[in-house]
């Protein structure tokens, strides 16, 4: 039995935003470094999360993340936190911008070179010292928000998490910053959020409430992301988004699978997470399906379909409906790289708690379908 813990404290809700300036006092933050990217800044939205604030003269911005967070950003960021003698992290934006910030918290409170804070690590050193962290989504997808970890591209060129459970003070999740997120953005962090529902559920590790939890969030997300796709401005829509998100990333502490493994592996070449586990998720479930025929059943319940549902191909074909790519190949990706790729997933933690334990032919052959 795993642990049960749900340990972060959440602001849920439309217009929840004008809980920032309460969150800031009540951490003592009075110089935080803000933390974003510069698409999040110029649509707007990183002003409408805080407006709450009224004018900051000199507000320490960074607003360099990457579409994949690396080592270097976080490297960066933390030296900027530094230099204006901040202290406190508000990070705004969607799981890069979130990973970056709770990373930057990590490096900020005990300086050492960052691998040694990751789980792939051989001895991870303990979180010390790190300051208050608040988070603002402003995507429904990786549940970064709530999620243990911050996952990041290290210099050796591993994409793996820093555990860091309790380094969030708190998150405001407020569904009026997601409604300007264009639509194909919206579908592939969408897709990103639904893996983690299917890929927790399938999980071996027993964890029931978290069972529970993922099929909530499943409902939600598949009965609303193609809503959410075509009319961004649907508020019910947005808001069932952000909380099967949500649901997502509190839940995925039971473990992920071979869409996580994959995707990682090929994220560290810079593809984007959301979209390379829309893709993924129909294949791995294909291979999947003989050890979970009993999970497939409920799922096909909750998404109120017949029992024998052929699941992979329904994904597949929402993701037709949502205009992802339907193969790898369709983002540029290369057979002659499958075999470092297996390699690469084999050593990922989400490997781990995949139904059952693939092999690297495995691997090679589920990227091959996919391609
Ligand atoms: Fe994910």
């Amino acid at each position: 039995m795993a642990i049960l813990s749900f340990n972060t404290k959440v602001h849920f809700g439309h217009g929840e935003r004008a809980q920032l300036v309460h969150e800031l006092r009540l951490n003592r933050i009075v110089r935080p470094l803000f933390v974003t990217d510069t698409g999040v800044k110029s649509a707007g939205v990183f002003a409408q999360a805080i407006e709450s604030l009224g004018a900051i003269p000199g507000a320490v911005v960074f607003d360099q993340t990457p579409p994949n967070p690396t080592e270097d950003a976080v490297e960066a960021c933390a030296a900027t936190y530094h230099a204006n003698q901040c202290d406190g992290i508000v990070g705004i934006g969607g799981g890069a911008s979130l990973d970056l910030a709770k990373a930057v918290a990590v490096l900020c409170g005990q300086a050492a070179p960052l691998w040694e804070y990751c789980n792939r690590h051989p001895q991870p050193r303990p979180i010390t010292n790190a300051p208050p962290v608040i988070l603002m989504p402003t995507t429904s997808g990786t549940g970064s928000e709530v999620g243990r970890s911050a996952v990041i591209i290290f210099r050796n060129g591993i994409k793996a998490g820093i555990g860091c459970p309790s380094v969030v003070n708190a998150a405001i999740c407020d569904p009026d910053l997601t409604t300007q997120l264009p639509p194909l953005m919206t579908a592939a962090s969408g897709m990103d959020a639904i893996a983690h529902c299917v890929e927790t559920f399938c999980s071996p590790t027993i964890n029931p409430p978290c069972d529970a939890i993922a099929m909530d969030g499943l409902k939600r997300l598949f009965m609303n992301i193609e809503r959410a796709t075509t009319e961004g401005s649907d508020s019910h829509a947005r808001w069932s988004m952000m909380m099967g998100a949500l649901e997502g990333g509190i839940c995925f502490q039971k473990g992920l699978g071979a869409v996580h493994s994959v995707s990682h592996a090929l994220g560290a070449l810079g593809h984007h997470h959301g979209t390379l586990n829309a893709i993924m998720l129909p294949y791995v479930l294909r291979m999947n399906a003989p050890y979970i025929s009993d999970k497939m059943t409920t799922m096909a319940s909750v998404l109120r379909m017949p029992a024998d549902a052929d699941l992979p191909t329904v994904f597949a074909r929402l993701n037709q409906r949502l205009g992802l790519p339907e193969g790898l190949s369709e983002l540029g990706i290369d057979a002659s790289i499958f075999p470092v790729i297996a390699q690469a997933a084999l050593a990922d933690n989400a490997h781990k708690t995949n139904p059952y334990p693939l092999s690297e032919s495995d691997y090679i052959k589920l990227l091959q379908a996919a391609l």
